[in-house]
């Protein structure tokens, strides 16, 4: 048997997602996944326990209908969007949602939009379909260009908070795109709640938008995996015909019908990430050469004026077990990214940030 001759031809040229580093020994400060500091409230952890029993034997609800039902009416009651059952999606994570659309929607040869720099797992998709990405680069302030608006393609993806620089993009624009493009457009609000920007309400009037969310960031799930998407029902109908018969777990959807039960709590715990990077963000302009990018999301991009002093920071943060993430990528070598933690790993990082400082700036 030769492997090589029965492996799909397009995984020749096919570059996987490579996920972060995540270091399992003691005393490492870890802000470079984008994750919540927070574990989930004791309440939630409680329910997760008190199910694990035999039901476990069973599988799960495959529509996932209770959680349907709760996302609709109660978590997102205040977000004047759709309310139809029939127009949600519950996900394997917000990336198998991703997935699923691009099961619905590519034959090999398609084409599909995408911004630079994002979130990487559009490119990496596009690629495994054998879908022709175009790129969009961002203007330098990371808005969209003149030139988004005469895109066209299958596909659209926007990251609104946008992944790595933090910045949401505004409904008039995404309007804007989803009148211009003539596919779908969809928009990844995966880090919509560290801010009160959603582009949800745009569902009542456009037909071609699809929004992901996630459970992972916000309500701390990020290891049970459970993403949805709103979408017009004919959508959801497509999505529901290619997705697998049982694609979210039963304690993940337990979990997650558990956080929307106790939200309120869990906003008030955010709303300490979203003070913390106000503080970090006020503290770090502070330095010369350094500017912080106003964020909407649960992390900070830092941007260096001198790029060679970049790498130094990030070398001398890692000495000090500190990680956090740098993209060598063009355009954004002389970034690094950090993902908001407790008050106190924001504190460590700071003061190792300061001894650093003053040796390079
Ligand atoms: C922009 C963006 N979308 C989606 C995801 C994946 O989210 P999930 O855990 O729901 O699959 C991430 C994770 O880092 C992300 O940054």
């Amino acid at each position: 048997m030769d492997l090589n001759e029965l492996v799909r031809t397009n995984l020749k040229n096919y570059s996987a997602y490579e996920t972060e580093e995540q270091p399992t020994d003691d005393g490492w400060v870890i802000l470079n996944t984008n994750e919540n500091p927070y574990p989930p409230l004791p309440e939630i952890l409680n329910d997760i326990k008190k199910s694990i029993n035999e039901n476990i034997r069973l599988y799960p609800d495959p529509t996932s209908f209770e959680l349907r039902k709760m996302v609709l009416s109660v978590l997102l009651s205040d977000k004047d969007t759709l309310t139809n059952r029939n127009s949600i999606f519950i996900g394997n994570g917000s990336d198998e949602i991703l997935d699923v659309i691009f099961k619905v929607f590519i034959d090999p040869g398609d084409e599909i939009v995408i911004f630079y720099p994002t979130y990487g797992l559009y490119k990496v998709l596009a690629t495994l379909y054998n879908a022709k990405a175009n790129e969009i680069k961002l203007n330098d302030d990371f808005s969209i260009p003149e030139s988004a608006y005469s895109a066209k393609g299958k596909l659209l993806f926007i990251n609104s908070p946008n992944n790595p620089n933090g910045k949401s993009f505004g409904n008039a624009t995404i309007l804007k795109l989803c009148g211009s493009f003539p596919g779908i457009v969809v928009v990844d609000e995966a880090y919509a709640d560290f801010s009160d920007k959603t582009c949800l309400p745009l569902l009542k009037k456009v037909k071609n938008l699809i929004v992901t969310r996630t459970f992972s960031k916000s309500f701390s799930l990020a290891s049970l995996r459970i993403g949805y998407a709103l979408a017009d029902p004919n959508i959801i109908k497509e999505m529901n015909r290619v997705k697998l018969p049982y694609n979210t777990n039963y304690l993940g959807q337990v979990a997650a019908l558990s956080c929307i039960k106790h939200r309120n709590k869990i906003y008030e715990q955010n709303k300490k990430i979203i003070e913390e990077r106000e503080r970090l963000t006020e503290e770090l302009n502070k330095y010369p050469g350094i500017s912080v990018l106003p964020s909407d999301a649960n992390f900070i991009f830092i941007k260096f004026e001198d790029e060679s002093k970049t790498l130094k920071f990030i070398w001398d943060l890692k000495e000090m077990k500190i990680l956090i993430r740098h993209f060598s990528k063009p355009g954004l070598y002389n970034y690094i990214r950090i993902t908001i933690g407790k008050k106190e790993d924001n504190n460590k990082f700071l003061k190792a940030f300061n001894e650093i400082a003053k040796k390079y700036l």
